[in-house]
């Protein structure tokens, strides 16, 4: 739910009146429990959308619109979100967003889950004297050290990249690390990973018309305690295409979703397995929708069934 003074605020970012129901919106500005998950095995907990960082986000740093980073990073912190996914390798992504976030005082109140990779293209070993310097690189950037989070990005060398963040971990310098994949191919070496490995994250790919994870990864990552970072929960542009120009269902009001951005992550959020979703967005308005999938009501059972129903049906 959205309150008329976030309403009036998003309607003014986007330029248009937004198609919102107005059953939806809080009669007053009280503010708004954000929902939280707690990473496992330890009392902290995170609020279950965050943003990420490739796509948009990293063109538009690539740009070099910090007016605009800043204010998305601002809309995630100050509508309760937390965790902020990058990459060494989305472009300038992480410096630009670092850079922002320390002049505007938001770095150490992020959560931030970065990665590492050093693997050249086409070949499958890290030079470990060029993953340090990565990681340095990192903490270089983002200006927090110890870092919340770094992931072996795409599973590549996990000998040799897990290996040095758990040197890290141990030195007191990464909080908690992981792994991380959005390919099939890499699923079942994931697996053997997630047996075999101290993992305390990975970040894979789930949205409501991208299940796999449901199958085998998330009741491993539930009996062996993983956290989850969720992945590209919107399919990138997959989603947006399939709706594009069709209202949500008016049922959805039942959990509190306004907007197709709501619909798509609450789907995500609401298995409990995940703690948090980190959807890509360059626009404070999406980034102020989104956080909304973190409030209010979340489907059952049922209603994540009808969900997918509807979405299989639509043309
Ligand atoms: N192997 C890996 O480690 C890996 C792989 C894939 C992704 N990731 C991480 O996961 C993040 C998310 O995945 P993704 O960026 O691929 O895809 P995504 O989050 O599924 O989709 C991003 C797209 O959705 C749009 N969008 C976001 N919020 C919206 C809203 N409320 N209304 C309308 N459009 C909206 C964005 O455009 P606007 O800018 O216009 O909002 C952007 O085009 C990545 O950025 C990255 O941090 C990691």
């Amino acid at each position: 739910m959205i309150t008329r003074r976030e309403y009036l605020k998003l309607s003014a970012l986007a330029g248009v009146a937004l198609a919102i129901n107005p059953k939806l919106l809080l009669a007053d500005d009280s503010p708004r429990e954000v929902i939280t998950r707690v990473i496992p095995g330890t009392s902290e907990r995170l609020p279950v959308v965050g943003l990420g960082s490739s796509a948009s986000f990293s063109r538009v740093a690539g740009e070099g619109d910090t007016d605009r980073i800043r204010a998305v990073l601002q809309a995630l912190v100050e509508h309760g979100g937390k965790v902020f996914d990058t990459a060494p390798s989305y472009g300038e992504a992480e410096g630009v967003a670092g850079r922002v976030a320390r002049e505007a005082g938001l770095a150490q109140r992020l959560f931030w889950a970065t990665k590492l990779n050093v693997v050249p293209r086409g070949g499958d070993t890290a030079d470990v004297d060029a993953a340090r310097a990565q990681l340095e690189q990192s903490f270089a950037r983002i200006g927090k050290d110890p870092i919340d989070l770094v992931q072996v990005h795409n599973m590549a060398d996990p000998p040799t990249q897990l290996g040095l963040l758990n040197e890290y971990k141990q030195a007191g310098r990464i909080r908690y690390v992981g792994i991380t994949t959005t390919f099939p191919r890499q699923y079942a070496d994931l697996e053997a990973l997630m047996r075999n490995e101290p993992l305390d994250f990975i970040g894979v790919d789930y949205a409501i018309d991208n299940r796999t994870m449901e199958e085998r990864i998330f009741p491993l990552a539930a009996e062996r305690g993983i956290g989850v970072l969720v992945y590209a929960p919107f399919g990138r542009r997959r989603l947006w295409e399939q709706v594009e120009g069709k209202q949500v269902p008016e049922w959805a009001a039942e959990w509190d979703i306004a907007t197709w951005g709501q619909f798509f992550l609450k789907f995500v959020v609401s298995n409990p397995v995940v703690t948090a979703a980190t959807p890509s967005t360059s626009r404070p308005e999406h980034m102020i929708d989104n956080l909304g999938a973190a409030t209010g009501r979340l489907p059952d059972e049922a209603g994540r069934q009808r969900m997918v129903e509807y979405v299989a049906a639509l043309d």
